[in-house]
């Protein structure tokens, strides 16, 4: 079948294409090529989605899927604009942060959204929630039933820059001291990771094969932190200490939750995230999603970080020197 891949040069985007090209596809990526490179050996059209011609050139064919990965409304809203009439099928990559409430767990597809981005431009990450409402909404009234809409939840694997699902398995595998101590939140919450290899096999074949249709929360290997850190630790074959501190004990410590630099990925502490990682994930498992266990998950992003050569933490965490000062804070 024939995909035209709006995207295609980021993490994701890749991991799309090169599914679908295994899959026997021919396909297609359109993006600027700032990102990154495009898989080799696809179609590449540079185009730019804020330019008005930028879907000129393969808008004059037809497509039996096109796949698009934005969080700008502006350009899910042309691109509806220019294809929806030469595409059968539209995939769309959103996000769990369309939902208005992250405080309870077990929530489903049907539950409140936040009110939809009115402009063309997200100005922040702190609308990147509203923005994904306005490109859902733009596709949905465009493609109706026609499209099938993804709300990813974290997404992992090989290649995540982040560090959210590398650092754990690299940690465990690094401890920062002779003891071997490694330190983890003490914090029951869900946590939930899908492979990213999992969610581009997932889309694509929802627009080929097994052609689904509507809006799925699409998240995996729902679990507490607990039972996360205990997969990553016996990936890592770590046998040290455990030094266990609770959210208190992190927040007089400035300790960052969930992301980025000094923090403890997974780890949140604000109750009205505690829901984020911890949604039904039913709708999207009776449409034939199949998500591989998350211990292969974590070993194969623990590869990919001992790949690269160079010592960790990549993208989150806590360096060695912070967390040595950290646990001696602890004695
Ligand atoms: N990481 C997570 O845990 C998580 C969770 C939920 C949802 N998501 C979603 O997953 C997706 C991630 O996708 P990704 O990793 O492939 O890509 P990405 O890093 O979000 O990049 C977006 C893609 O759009 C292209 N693009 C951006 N501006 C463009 C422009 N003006 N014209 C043409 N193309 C443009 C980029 O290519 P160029 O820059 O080369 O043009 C790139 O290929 C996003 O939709 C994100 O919201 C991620």
């Amino acid at each position: 079948m024939r995909i035209l891949l709006l995207g295609g040069t980021g993490w994701l985007g890749r991991a799309i294409a090169r599914s679908a090209a295994a899959a026997g596809h021919d396909v297609t990526c359109l993006a600027r090529g700032v990102s990154g490179r495009a898989v080799d050996g696809l179609r590449f059209v540079r185009a730019d989605r804020d330019e008005p011609d930028a879907y000129a050139s393969v808008a004059g064919d037809r497509w039996d899927a096109v796949i698009d990965v934005s969080r700008q409304p502006g350009q899910v809203r042309s691109a509806v604009a220019a294809l929806a009439d030469v595409t059968e099928r539209w995939a769309f990559v959103s996000t769990g942060n369309v939902y208005a409430s992250h405080r309870r767990t077990g929530d489903d597809e049907d539950a409140p959204l936040l009110e939809p981005l009115e402009g063309d431009v997200m100005a922040s990450m702190e609308e990147y929630g509203a923005a994904k409402v306005a490109c859902e909404r733009a596709v949905l009234d465009g493609l109706g039933a026609r499209a099938v809409i993804a709300r990813a939840g974290l997404i992992g694997g090989p290649g995540d820059e982040s560090g959210r699902s590398g650092y754990w398995p690299w940690r465990f595998a690094h401890p920062s001291n002779r003891a071997g101590a490694v330190l983890v939140p003490e914090a029951s919450l869900p946590t939930s990771l899908i492979d990213v290899r999992d969610l581009a096999g997932w889309l694509v074949g929802a627009v080929t094969d097994t052609p689904v249709s509507g809006v799925y929360d699409a998240i995996a290997n729902r679990m507490g932190l607990a039972e996360h850190l205990a997969v990553a630790r016996a990936v890592a074959g770590h046998a040290g200490p455990v030094e266990a501190v609770s959210d208190a004990w992190l927040n007089e410590r400035e300790v960052a939750e969930w992301m980025g630099p000094r923090s403890l990925p997974l780890w949140l502490s604000d109750l009205d995230w505690h829901g984020f990682a911890g949604r039904r994930g039913e709708r999207i498992l009776a449409r034939g999603f199949r998500p591989r266990p998350l211990a292969e998950t974590l070993a194969d992003t623990l590869a990919w970080e001992e790949a690269r050569g160079v010592p960790g933490p990549h993208g989150a965490g806590l360096t060695d020197a912070e967390e040595r000062s950290l646990l001696g804070a602890l004695r």
